[in-house]
This record gives structure tokens, C-alpha cells and sequence, in this order.
């Protein structure tokens, strides 16, 4: 995969510079003038550790001073004051910056959140069938959103130790000049070791991704409502659990592994950091036995020493905060930038009438498939037409209602209306002039209004559309006896809510799809839930309720087929016949043959005589 592989230029100062500067950009835009006071505060903290070195110097010289004569317990106490006005602001300033950063960080957290679904509900559906882009959706979900945050927390640490730490360097020097650069050096290792970290880290978060996804999916199974059934049903807990221990337990194992190179590093760089910071305290030592300088001044110096060490460890620990998250801002940088590439999608349009719709020789083969699913197949739907597709489990007609509701792309051949190539339709008609319930259509866990009313999420709800739709889908009756009406939520999980059967589900679905008031409705397999009379009276009213709309209806049941204008039969991706229902049943091919097969199904031997 790509995307594991850390890019060759990325130790180069320009891949840094273009990560800070993309990281606080988006800072930025999120959250302007909290961000503003976070390096003011910052830099305000850095003042104050300047100021109580040198009032700890001060302190020191009165408190060694006392037993002269020139002692004033006045100006001790002056300096003691200071020391400690400066000290209580130091905390004050520490945790008013706890807090704001708190603040800026759900801020950005918010922003990024939005771009994230702008590109997850703007790409294609067929982007959905790929286990790469999934893959990295998770890895931004769970661990890129905050990066631009901590990268921008990096750059403000950074910021205020360097200021800190020259405000400390300048005390020093003037203490003694030599003390500076043994500090400087001290910092350069763990610089060193943090960055190697950071490869670690990624690489390990690129590593556990599918395991990741694995253990939630199966934590998710054995804790979903409407998984429960049948995991008791089955027994399916005790294996479903022996897996999610299995992959909980491996990725255990790789943790500590990666834990202890992790803390390999980290030890390297620390000790020799303490190694050099000792060398210091020697010198200072070294020092005062000489008479270089005086008891007070080392006295502070050692605090300074003290506090310049934990700035270069924040110096540190910002930069490889910064490196850490350079791969995992790629990786965003990456996914933000992808292209909504849904030509049809988000974007509310009028819809559209026509008077007939052309699949022309068009073919579809999914991602990581060989064989196209759809293959150079071409079906025509006029204005009222009611329009059937028909073949065995696998043979190709939900990827076919698919192509036609636009929302997979063909790879050969188009669909058009009135001769219009729908791709070149303004973005949002195709989806506005469609309505579609598929197979496997959602169950809102909302009210049983919003389940019909999201058919046209663009307008205002209409109660008395709403009501006609669940009349025309035969489910005002049941909807009627809900304990709030309409307003019940359609659900167990919320209070006052109520669960509905399956069939009456898929009248819900069906009302959502007749609200939408769109010239074509796809239903794909609309009634296999529903009872034998609420089936017949669907496909004998759905003329009628269709209003002079079209149907493309994908069923198994031939019945339910039998009155369409025109009835495709699929196989393996092709249309192998098409015609209507008397036709076909002349041509004496596949459909008459699976017609009678199902037909004699509901028989008795002896009446072998249908069609
Ligand atoms: N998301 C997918 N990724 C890859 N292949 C798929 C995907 N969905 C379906 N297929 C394959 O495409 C072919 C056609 O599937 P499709 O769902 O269109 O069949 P269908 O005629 O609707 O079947 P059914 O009667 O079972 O609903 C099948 O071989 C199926 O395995
Ligand atoms: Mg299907």
C-alpha cells in the first residue's frame, strides 16, 4: 500500500516547513484568536521562568547577605515576594493555558471533522467498495483529526521554549559563558532519538490498521442490537469471543514489541542527555571552587540549569510531536484532498422529466473484480413504463439499478435521458429525478415522519404528503396506531420509541421512496418481506400510484413481474431476453422455464397447466 511507505524527501526542511504551515492553517482557520492567545501565553510563560531565575538569585544574595552589615531584611523580603508573585503566575498562566488549548483542540477537532465528511459522503459509491479507502477513513478517524492540533501544540511548545530557553541561555552567559553550549549539546540527542520514534510510531499505527478494524467489527457483532439475535440463536458468542480475544491478544504482543524498541530509543537519548546535564552541575562545582562566580549566582544558575533542561525536553518533545504526525498528516492531507468525484451527488437540484431513459451497451466491474458485474447491457424505460429486471441471485440487477440511479460509473457505454448523457446533466438533477429502496435500505432510528420525509431531505416536511406516501405504500394503518403517530421514533434504542416487523419496514421504505415524487423509481426487490396481499395490492395499485412515474422493479417473485411493459432477463451480467410477460412465455426460454418452476411451486402436481 502507498501510503505505508514514509517518503524519501522526509527529512527535508521544506517537507517540515509544509507540514507546520498546513497544520497551522487549519489551526488557524478553526480557531483564530484562541490560537493567538495560546503563543501570547506561551511566550508570557517563558518571561516568567526568565524573571524567577533571576529573582532566586536575588533571594539567594539577600539570605547569604544576612549575617553582613550591609543585610536588609527589607529588599529579602522585596525578592522573596517577587519570587513568589512570579511563581503563582507561572501556575496561572500554565493552567489558563490548559484549558484554552483544551478548547482550540475540540475547535480544530470540529473543523477537521467536517472536511472528513465532506469527502466521505462526496465520493462515489464505488469508492465505498474499496478496503484501501476504508483503511485509511479509520486511520484519520482515529488517530490523523488530531494531528493538526498536536502538530500546532508542537509549534507553540516549540516557540515557547526557544523563547524560554534564550531568556535562560542570556541569564546563564551572564553567569559564566561556558555553561551555554555544554546545555546546547545536551539537547541533541534525544532530537536524534525522538525522530526515529516517530518512524516507529507510524509505522505501527499503518501495521494495526486491518487488526484494528477486525477487533471493532467484532466487538461490534457481539454487542449490536440487531446482531443479538442470532449470535444467541447460533451460539456464535464463545467463537466470536475466542476471535476478539485472539486478535486483541496478538495486537498485545506487537505493542509491547513495539513499546520496548520505542523505549530503547528513548532511553538512549535521555541518558545521554542526564550524562551531559551532569557534566554541567560539575562544572558549575568546578566553578565556584575557582571563585568564577559567586554562591548566589550558582546557587540560581542550577535552577536555571534545572529549568533550561525540562525546555529542551519540551523543545524535543515539540519537534517530534512534529515529526510524529508528518506521516499522519500525509495520510489526511491525502484523504482531505480527494476529490468529491460523485458527479451526481450533494448538491440539491430540480429534478427532471423525460420520456425515455437509454442504458446504451453499458458495462460495470467493481474494484479488485475481474469479470464486470454488468456487461455491455442495454435496456430502455418510456415515461409510465413499469420496467422489470429479472435473473437468478448474483446475475447482476442491483449493480444494474445501480448504474441507471447513477451511482455507479460505467466503464463502457452510458445511460441516457432523452438522449443526454446523465453525466452531463447538472450536478444533483439525476439524484433529484430518482428514487430508489434498495435491498438492504436503512432502518432511520428516527421518527416514523423523518423516515418518510428524508425521501426529499431538501424541502420542508409535508404531513400530508407523508400521509399519502405511507397510504400509497399501504402503511398508514399500522402508522396510525403508533402511541405518538408519526412523531414515534422508529426504534427500541431511544424511550417512547417502538421496532416495526420486517414488511412493515419495507412499506416505510416504500412510502420514503413514492414521497420523493421523483419521474423514476427503482425498487429493488420492494416486496419480498411483504405479505402475499399487501404484495398484491402494492403491484396492482402501482400503477396508480406511480402517477404516470416509472418503475425499474427488480423481484424474484414472477408474479409480481408478470403486468411490467417489459421485463429484462439477466444472466451473468448480460440480458440473455427481454420482452413482455406473454412474449417471453412464447419464446419458451429461461424466463418461461424459472415462470413455471416457480409457478408449480404453488400448485398441486396434477396442474401443471399454468401460464
Ligand atoms: N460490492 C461488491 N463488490 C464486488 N462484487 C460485487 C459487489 N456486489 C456484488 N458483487 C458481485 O457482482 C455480481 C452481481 O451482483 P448483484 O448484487 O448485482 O446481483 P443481483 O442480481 O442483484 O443478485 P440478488 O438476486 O442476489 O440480489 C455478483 O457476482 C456479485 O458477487
Ligand atoms: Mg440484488
Amino acid at each position: 500500500m502507498a501510503i505505508a511507505e514514509v517518503p524519501a524527501s522526509s527529512k527535508s526542511p521544506r517537507r517540515l516547513y509544509r507540514l507546520v504551515s498546513f497544520s497551522l492553517s487549519l489551526v488557524w482557520t478553526a480557531s483564530r484568536s484562541s490560537f493567538v492567545w495560546l503563543v501570547v501565553l506561551q511566550l508570557a510563560g517563558a518571561a516568567v521562568l526568565a524573571g524567577q531565575v533571576l529573582a532566586v538569585q536575588w533571594v539567594l544574595a539577600g539570605i547569604l547577605d544576612l549575617g553582613s552589615e550591609s543585610a536588609s531584611v527589607s529588599a529579602l523580603v522585596l525578592a522573596v515576594v517577587a519570587l513568589a508573585t512570579l511563581t503563582a503566575l507561572g501556575a496561572v498562566v500554565g493552567s489558563v493555558q490548559g484549558s484554552l488549548s483544551r478548547f482550540v483542540g475540540e475547535s480544530v477537532a470540529r473543523s477537521m471533522w467536517h472536511r472528513l465528511l465532506d469527502v466521505s459522503t462526496g465520493v462515489g459509491l464505488k469508492t465505498f467498495e474499496s478496503p484501501e479507502f476504508f483503511d485509511r477513513l479509520d486511520r484519520v478517524r482515529t488517530s490523523a483529526l488530531t494531528r493538526p492540533f498536536l502538530v500546532t501544540n508542537g509549534v507553540i511548545s516549540v516557540i515557547g521554549a526557544t523563547a524560554a530557553g534564550i531568556g535562560l541561555a542570556a541569564t546563564l552567559v551572564a553567569f559564566h559563558p561556558v555553561l551555554l553550549p555544554l546545555l546546547m549539546i545536551s539537547g541533541i540527542p534525544v532530537l536524534f532519538t525522538s525522530r526515529r520514534e516517530s518512524r516507529l510510531e507510524f509505522r505501527f499505527s499503518v501495521d494495526q490498521t486491518q487488526p484494528m478494524r477486525q477487533r471493532a467489527y467484532t466487538s461490534l457483532l457481539l454487542t449490536g442490537r440487531d446482531e443479538a439475535k442470532e449470535i444467541r440463536a447460533f451460539g456464535l458468542a464463545r467463537t466470536l469471543r475466542a476471535r476478539f480475544d485472539h486478535i486483541y491478544g496478538r495486537y498485545l504482543v506487537d505493542l509491547g514489541r513495539h513499546l520496548r524498541r520505542r523505549a530503547m530509543y528513548s532511553v538512549i537519548g535521555q541518558f545521554t542527555a542526564a550524562l551531559v546535564l551532569g557534566a554541567t552541575l560539575l562544572v558549575l562545582v568546578w566553578l565556584i571552587t575557582l571563585g568564577q562566580i559567586s554562591i548566589a549566582a550558582a546557587g540560581a544558575a542550577l535552577v536555571a540549569v534545572r529549568m533550561l533542561s525540562s525546555q529542551v525536553q519540551a523543545l524535543a518533545g515539540g519537534v517530534q510531536t512534529i515529526f510524529e504526525s508528518g506521516l499522519f498528516i500525509d495520510d489526511l492531507r491525502e484523504f482531505i484532498s480527494m476529490n468529491a468525484d460523485d458527479p451526481h451527488g450533494n448538491t440539491a437540484a430540480e429534478a427532471r422529466e423525460f420520456s425515455r431513459i437509454d442504458v446504451s451497451d453499458a458495462s460495470f466491474t467493481y474494484p479488485g473484480r475481474d469479470d464486470p458485474a454488468v456487461d455491455g447491457v442495454s435496456i430502455r424505460i418510456g415515461k409510465g413504463e413499469v420496467v422489470a429486471l429479472v435473473g437468478e441471485n448474483g446475475s447482476g440487477k442491483t449493480t444494474l439499478a445501480k448504474v441507471v440511479a447513477g451511482l455507479y460509473p460505467v466503464d463502457r457505454g452510458g445511460v441516457f435521458w432523452d438522449g443526454q448523457d446523465v453525466d452531463t446533466l447538472p450536478a444533483g438533477t439525476l439524484r433529484a429525478s430518482t428514487a430508489v429502496i434498495f435491498q438492504d435500505f436503512v432502518r432511520y432510528a428516527m421518527s416514523a415522519s423523518t423516515n418518510i420525509a428524508f425521501g426529499k431531505p431538501d424541502a420542508a416536511p409535508d404531513i400530508d404528503a407523508v400521509w399519502a406516501a405511507a397510504a400509497a405504500s399501504g402503511a398508514s394503518g399500522f402508522l396510525s396506531d403508533l402511541p405518538d403517530g408519526l412523531d414515534t421514533p422508529l426504534t427500541r434504542i431511544f424511550e417512547g420509541g417502538r421496532d416495526l416487523s420486517g414488511g412493515q419496514w419495507q412499506r416505510m421504505a416504500i412510502a420514503r421512496a413514492f414521497y420523493r415524487d421523483a419521474p423514476l423509481v427503482v425498487l429493488d426487490e420492494p416486496s419480498s418481506a411483504l405479505d402475499p396481499r399487501a404484495e398484491y395490492e402494492l403491484y396492482s395499485s402501482l400503477r396508480t400510484v406511480l402517477r404516470g412515474r416509472s418503475a425499474l422493479v427488480i423481484s424474484h417473485r414472477f408474479s409480481t413481474v408478470r403486468n411490467a411493459d417489459r421485463i429484462y432477463v439477466l444472466d451473468e451480467g448480460h440480458v440473455t431476453e427481454q420482452g413482455t410477460h406473454d412474449e417471453l412465455m412464447r419464446l419458451g426460454g429461461r424466463y418461461a422455464e424459472l415462470f413455471r418452476l416457480q409457478a408449480s411451486a404453488y400448485l398441486s402436481d396434477d396442474s401443471e397447466e399454468v401460464a
